[in-house]
């Protein structure tokens, strides 16, 4: 077992609304392998009270440090790192421009190795042990990210990007060598050899990927409502109602369905562990949809703004009830920091404020990129919290990394304060460790 002394931060798990955020400004959090061998935490509380229980461990101590769950980011795109910054239109000409004459690189196992390791290193740095993340269509773009994940013993999920109309030859699905599948029975037989491959190794797991409604043909959305069917602790991640040109593109695509939503719904693709990034034009049919089936939405507020795509309505998901979680969908996304995540997410929200009159709290925010996203992904209780039970992932973090932190959060009054100054000011510096569960080794 390990010991470790600094203030910490956990949310409640025992009370309403669970978003709230526990602070002990002088605590210990001890950590060791629970029965299947995993690293989890023990034991966590004031310092003072757990002392004598745990007095034959060495503590390693960190004054003026605070450790907090490590961040889950519950959408972005792995192959998508030098694409972050490159400004367009909107959605459908940055996608033509610059993303997927990018991913057309992934066909290539070195590139895809060399970005995935580029892109686990800005996780780490920024503080990220959990992510769901979108590969290319090339079964190389997985496998790399994938063995470059176990390497880390990172809690991450991706998918073969489904993709096999509207999009560049070689950005989309290919047809089998042999001749006998063509790309659309290829893209769906390679999902389900790379599931079971990959589902359930060490920490990694698989997410069916279709792109988007309007990149998929009725048969491969079909093709993989049956997979997400027959394989139910898998993940499925896709896009949604983001720009209102995807939309009116989705619907001439599928107008038989209610609404662009309905169409996944149609298709077998919403359920529990299903993961729709934007949600930002929906009604509250939509809404009911998503709360009725257990998916859950990724918000990404960086990508929202850069794209100009429009702002998340917290107020209606809140209204409706469905899961929702932070995301940086890097590189629409101009960020792999959470606090700038937050941050934009505070602002988006204060926006739909003049409507509604809600306001995110910092402690909101912080559990929506936490335990709030660790619940999206039906993975309460494992990540994105520090309570006993759950997987020692966290982070360090120095509150005096810049002169304008140091300055700020030394005049933090209660913990709203302290929180929000981070959010505000922080980015990479402030996370001066990210410590993965290191009960499993890399084989
Ligand atoms: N919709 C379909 N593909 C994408 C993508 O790569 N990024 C974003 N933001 N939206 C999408
Ligand atoms: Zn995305």
């Amino acid at each position: 077992m390990q010991a470790y002394r600094a203030a910490i931060l956990r949310f409640a798990t025992d009370r309403e609304p669970s978003r709230a955020a526990i602070y002990e400004q002088d605590g210990l959090l001890v950590v060791g392998a629970n029965a299947q061998g995993r690293q989890v935490v023990q034991a966590v509380g004031p310092y003072r009270a757990l002392r004598k229980r745990f007095a034959d461990l060495a503590v390693t101590h960190w004054p003026d440090r605070i450790i907090a769950p490590g961040f889950v980011d519950l959408h972005s795109h792995y192959p998508q790192t030098n694409v972050i910054g490159s400004p367009a239109e909107g959605l459908l000409p940055w996608l033509e421009h610059y993303t997927f004459p990018e991913e057309r690189r992934f066909a290539s196992p070195d590139y895809s190795s060399e970005a995935a390791q580029f892109f686990i290193a800005e996780l780490l740095r920024n503080g990220i042990t959990t992510a769901l993340t979108f590969a290319t269509s090339h079964p190389a773009s997985v496998q790399a990210f994938f063995t470059e994940a176990q390497k880390h013993c990172m809690r991450l999920i991706t998918g073969l990007c489904l993709m096999d109309r509207h999009a560049p030859a070689d950005a989309m699905n290919q047809a089998g060598v042999n001749g006998k599948h063509d790309a659309t029975e290829q893209s769906l037989l390679d999902t389900e050899a790379l599931i079971q491959q990959w589902h359930g190794i060490d920490r990694l797991g698989y997410a069916i990927t279709p792109r988007f409604a309007p990149t998929s043909s009725a048969a491969q959305l079909r093709g993989a409502g049956e997979l997400a069917a027959r394989y139910p602790d898998v993940w499925i991640q896709s896009h949604v109602a983001e720009n209102q040109a995807e939309i009116a593109w989705a619907r001439q695509l599928f107008p038989a369905s209610r609404s662009y939503l309905a169409t996944y719904a149609d298709f077998g693709l919403l359920r529990q562990r299903a993961i729709y990034a934007h949600c930002i034009h929906f009604d509250d049919a939509d809404r009911a949809l998503m709360q009725g089936t257990g998916a859950a939405a990724a918000v990404c507020p960086t990508s929202n703004l850069f794209l100009g795509s429009g702002f998340f309505d917290y107020a209606g998901a809140d209204r409706v009830g469905f899961c929702y979680g932070l995301a940086s969908d890097v590189g629409g996304g101009t960020s792999f920091s959470p606090f700038h995540t937050m941050l934009a997410a505070y602002y988006v929200a204060r926006e739909g404020q003049t409507k509604t009159g809600l306001c995110l709290s910092p402690q909101q925010l912080w559990w929506q990129h936490t335990a709030g996203a660790a619940q999206a992904l039906g993975l309460a209780g494992v990540v994105g919290n520090l309570q006993p039970g759950c997987e020692a992932d966290f982070v360090v973090l120095n509150p005096q990394a810049t002169p304008l932190l140091a300055r700020k959060t030394a005049l933090a009054a209660n913990l709203d304060e302290l929180l929000f100054s981070m959010i505000v000011l922080g980015d990479d510096r402030l996370v001066e460790q990210t410590v993965i569960s290191q009960a499993i080794q890399p084989r």
